[in-house]
């Protein structure tokens, strides 16, 4: 049997790092940033290729359980989960996301090879059983997840996620244009969200009055996708972005590329994801979104992509 499945990646729209803390934040899925697992049965044990990930090609070994390596553990998660211990075929990771850049990479990547277990071994694994699996996974990548990056990918749909909170759907009332510029700085999200609990430990009360302030931003900011207010929206992204800089997570680039996108017209412009390098999301218009996206080149992307919500 083969086939291929694979997961979406994601973008923050507002909320990281607060998030981690308790606080709401929204963040929607990028259909078009894919991981992808192609499945094939053969008759050796289960063998895995990522070459996208720089990834060695390793067979599956039951001893492998305690592996720290993502792509390890969550075969034996998923492996475990399915009630399977001796899986046969081969998987291979192919991956258009990103590593280390804000886009939710380990997250899909995990849950694409969940997906691709699941299918070659002819088993059902539902989206709420591999979120959980993904999030046990997303533990490696990030040191404390808040568990948004696996609900975005695993279900592909937008979301205000809350930790501890049932999901709830983001269902703006028009169509928003979004680019989203890579700043070409691989960043990992463990290391900016070590710096923030260290910034917590040291200075509980800043810290957790920016968190308050990035949950009102996040509350007030649902209120304008419900009421199609883009301008407002706009405004309230990036005052987030500066929220985000007095926690310590965005760099001179990351704002250098804001103010690039802001004053060639984009409505509103944040890091997203870990920050420290990473992309940025811009909220713009059709009719700004090429001088942004021109802004944003001669800004120092390296690339810039285009991704929209409702409509
Ligand atoms: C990473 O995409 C988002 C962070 O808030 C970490 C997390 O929520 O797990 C930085």
């Amino acid at each position: 049997m083969n086939g291929t499945v694979s997961a979406s990646g994601k973008a923050i729209l507002l909320g990281e790092h607060a998030v981690v803390y308790g606080r709401p934040a929204l963040a929607i899925p990028l259909p078009q940033l894919r991981a992808v697992a192609d499945f094939r049965q053969t008759r050796q044990a289960l063998t895995v290729y990522a070459a996208d990930l720089s990834h060695r090609p390793w067979q599956w070994k039951s001893d492998a359980a305690a592996s720290p390596d993502p792509l390890v553990r969550m075969t034996a998660l998923t492996l475990a989960h399915l009630g399977i211990c001796a899986p046969t075929g081969e998987i291979k990771i192919r991956s258009a996301i990103p590593i280390a850049s804000g886009l939710g990479s380990g997250a899909a990547v995990s849950a694409a090879l969940g997906r691709g277990i699941a299918a070659l071994c002819r088993a059902t694994l539902a989206n709420d059983a591999l979120n959980v699996l993904v999030y046990e996974v997303e533990k490696l990548h990030h040191g404390r997840p808040s568990g948004i990056d696996n609900a975005t990918v695993v279900y592909e749909q937008p979301v205000c996620f809350q930790r501890g909170q049932p999901r709830r759907a983001v269902k703006p009332t028009r169509r928003l244009d979004f680019l989203l510029a890579d700043s070409g700085v691989p960043a990992l999200t463990r290391e900016s969200v070590a710096a923030v609990h260290q910034l917590l430990r040291k200075e509980p009360a800043r810290a957790n009055s920016l968190f308050d302030r990035i949950a009102d931003g996040v509350v007030a900011a649902q209120a304008r996708l419900a009421s199609g207010d883009e301008r407002r929206l706009g405004e309230l992204m990036t005052a987030n972005h500066e929220h985000l800089r007095e926690l310590g997570v965005s760099s001179p680039l990351l704002d250098a590329l804001v103010s690039a996108a802001l004053q060639a017209g984009a409505s509103g412009a944040k890091l997203s994801g870990g920050g420290r390098g990473g992309h940025i999301i811009a909220l713009v218009e059709p009719a700004t979104a090429s001088a942004v996206k021109k802004a944003l080149q001669s800004a120092g992307a390296i690339r810039v992509l285009a991704a929209s919500l409702g409509g």
